[in-house]
């Protein structure tokens, strides 16, 4: 089977006056149909950064350098901007932590869905209508139809959230990118939207790449965790094991820092230290100044690649399960 997305080695550059920054470095995963990918990582490892990358949207001059995004088998990280503005809204739906961004204030939310529809899909006007107004229902958006005319102030953040991804989803993406959709939401409402999210990539068979601080979102919601760190993926796996048996010791460290993904453990552990700034990273593996178990070898020696020392964790001293288990 096809994934819907896959990455090989993806990597984005920052050209600058001080020399090159690489906020995503040689990065490579897949998710198939119905897949959750989670995406986590400190503040400015580089998660946002591949979401952009894969969607087109890299604020200049950041750019692909190296690698390759896939689309359903399909390279797309060579597209031009109207090449990719066509996959954008039709094969690509995509939802960021603020709905304001993603909606038009001038527009009834009718209108906005009635024109990404008609846009990306060949259907008549009335049809166009009629899905517009079912695209708001599947959101759970109350009385729908009614609610087509109103203007995007006229709902509350939540509501706004389910409008913008009533409009992600409404040309039936194959792919969604979420990037921290419900960070700015409260708590009871942040659980409904994944859970929405959840049953649409079930129902659709639609895959998503879910950017989120949030380890209890991903508990709930992803099937598998990739964790990245300083650009580079540092562990990928099921999110079983990566709550409950992380390999890499900077997985191990954030679920320890976690309440979420730590619960029933006797107190929440920091891990010392901040990540590198991305002109200053350390040599050998960008982690190893804050790794407990870093070795010489990690000092020196660049990272290996998820694959290349663990089939798991880019680490060369994973975590063995009896280590976490005592
Ligand atoms: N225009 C730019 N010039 C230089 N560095 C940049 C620029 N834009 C982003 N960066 C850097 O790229 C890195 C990756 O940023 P990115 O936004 O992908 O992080 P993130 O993992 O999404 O973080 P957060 O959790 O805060 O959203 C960060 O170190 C950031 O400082
Ligand atoms: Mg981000």
């Amino acid at each position: 089977m096809t994934p819907v997305l896959e990455l090989r080695d993806l990597t984005v550059d920052i050209p600058t006056r001080h020399g090159t920054l690489r906020p995503v470095d040689a990065v490579s995963w897949s998710i198939d149909a119905g897949e959750i990918l989670g995406v986590v990582g400190e503040s400015g490892a580089g998660k946002s950064m591949t979401g952009n990358a894969v969607i087109g949207l890299l604020d200049s001059p950041a750019h692909i350098s190296g690698g390759e995004v896939l689309l359903e088998g399909e390279r797309i990280d060579h597209y031009t901007l109207p090449q990719m503005r066509r996959i954008r809204g039709k094969r690509i739906g995509m939802v960021f932590q603020d709905p304001l961004t993603s909606l038009n204030p001038l527009l009834t939310v009718g209108e906005q869905l009635e024109e990404t529809i008609l846009r990306h899909l060949d259907v008549s006007n009335a049809e166009a209508r009629k899905r517009a107004i079912q695209g708001l229902d599947e959101v759970g958006i109350p009385s729908a139809k009614n609610r087509m005319d109103a203007y995007p102030h006229e709902f509350s953040g939540g509501m706004r959230q389910r409008v913008v991804i009533a409009l992600a989803l409404c040309a039936e993406p194959t792919l969604l990118i979420a990037d921290e959709p419900t960070t700015a939401l409260d708590v009871s409402v942040q659980a409904q939207i994944t859970a929405l999210l959840k049953r649409l990539c079930r129902e659709r068979g639609m895959a998503a790449m879910l950017v989120t601080h949030d380890m209890g979102v991903i508990a709930e919601t992803a099937d598998r965790v990739a964790v990245m760190y300083a650009g580079r993926l540092a562990e990928i796996g099921p999110v079983s094991q990566i709550v409950g048996q992380p390999r890499h010791p900077y997985t191990d460290g954030l679920m320890a820092s976690t309440p979420a993904a730590s619960a029933g453990q006797a107190r929440l552990r920091q891990i010392p230290g901040a990540m590198p700034r991305l002109g200053r990273l350390p040599t050998g593996c960008a982690f190893h100044p804050r790794c407990p178990k870093a070795e010489d070898k990690c000092r020196v020696d660049p990272g290996p690649k998820v694959g290349e020392a663990d089939d798991r964790a880019a680490c060369w001293f994973p975590i063995e399960a009896k280590e976490s288990a005592a």
